[in-house]
């Protein structure tokens, strides 16, 4: 093997310690950082998904308050909820797990939550900001990618980003913050004519699109840092979206699956709650 391998859970573990200290020096002045997690139904990755983010506020001393919801529970009644929380002085940090259920407007329920506390970064006051360049809570995915590719030391402006994948979660913030960082960017997407004309021209390669194994060893330049954004299920086995074993033969630098970007999103959102709380509380 060839690359080097981006260790997000020791990045993340090293991370977490620094935010600590910052939770604890925000305690002592009175306000205890918190985060109010809500997830409607009983769809298991999305349970996992909550467990973590609830530990980890834990580990870094934030309170947490978990709200699981029944599955059939009226759109009305949850964006009560939200109204509620935006109100409670202990929460600094509201997030809803998605996917939502089908009788459930996705869009209606991040709208109402208070842009002072869209820790996901997902309000559409918070998309706009950060398209326009301006302070705002940065998507946890995302910044916790950038914050990966920056490890590694080898630098972002003017390098070649391709980015396979145009979601709002992570495709397309992802762009809009490597551009932001002076990269020249390219997103592919399903629709694109050939993936591996475009992948191979990567200096930065990010892939975010749920197929298992899509990227491999053909569709990656020698040298290319390559970030795996993908959480699938292969026979019980969690795998992302790049062929690891081959593309590490070629690439400088590579994220696994688990172990790599998982990790950061969730410290990422546990950043952007200490953020909120010193928002709200310390002026
Ligand atoms: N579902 C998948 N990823 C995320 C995320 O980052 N935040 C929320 N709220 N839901 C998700």
């Amino acid at each position: 093997m060839k690359a080097q391998i981006i260790d997000g859970k020791v990045y993340a573990k090293t991370y977490r310690e620094t935010l600590k200290t910052e939770v604890d020096a925000l305690v002592q002045q009175g306000v205890q950082p918190g985060l109010a997690v809500v997830l409607v139904g009983e769809d298991p990755a999305s349970q996992t998904y909550v467990n973590g983010k609830i530990k980890a506020c834990e580990e870094t001393g934030i309170y947490s308050k978990a709200f699981r919801l029944q599955s059939d529970i009226a759109e009305s009644e949850l964006l009560a909820l939200v109204e509620e929380l935006n109100q409670d002085p202990n929460i600094h940090g509201i997030l809803v797990q998605l996917p939502l259920p089908a009788h459930i407007n996705e869009d209606a329920v991040i709208d109402a939550i208070s842009k002072e506390k869209d820790v996901d970064g997902f309000h559409p006051v918070s998309v706009g900001n950060l398209s326009i360049g301006k302070e705002t809570f940065l998507p946890c995915t995302p910044h916790g990618v950038i914050k990966l590719i920056e490890s590694t030391g080898l630098g972002i402006a003017g390098k070649h980003a391709v980015i396979v994948g145009r979601s709002n979660i992570v495709g397309k913030p992802v762009a809009m913050l490597l551009l932001q960082k002076n990269a020249t960017v390219t997103i592919c997407h399903s629709r694109t004519k050939d993936l591996g004309e475009m992948t191979r021209q990567a200096d930065i390669l990010i892939v975010a699109v749920g197929v298992a194994h899509l990227i491999k060893k053909e569709h990656v330049k020698e040298g290319a840092v390559v970030i795996d954004v993908g959480m699938n299920r292969v026979d019980g086995k969690l795998t992302g979206d790049v062929l690891f074993d081959e593309v590490a033969e070629v690439a400088s630098y590579i994220t696994p699956v688990p172990g790599g970007v998982g990790p950061m999103t969730i410290t990422m959102l546990m950043q952007n709650t200490l953020t909120a709380a010193k928002r709200i509380s310390v002026n």
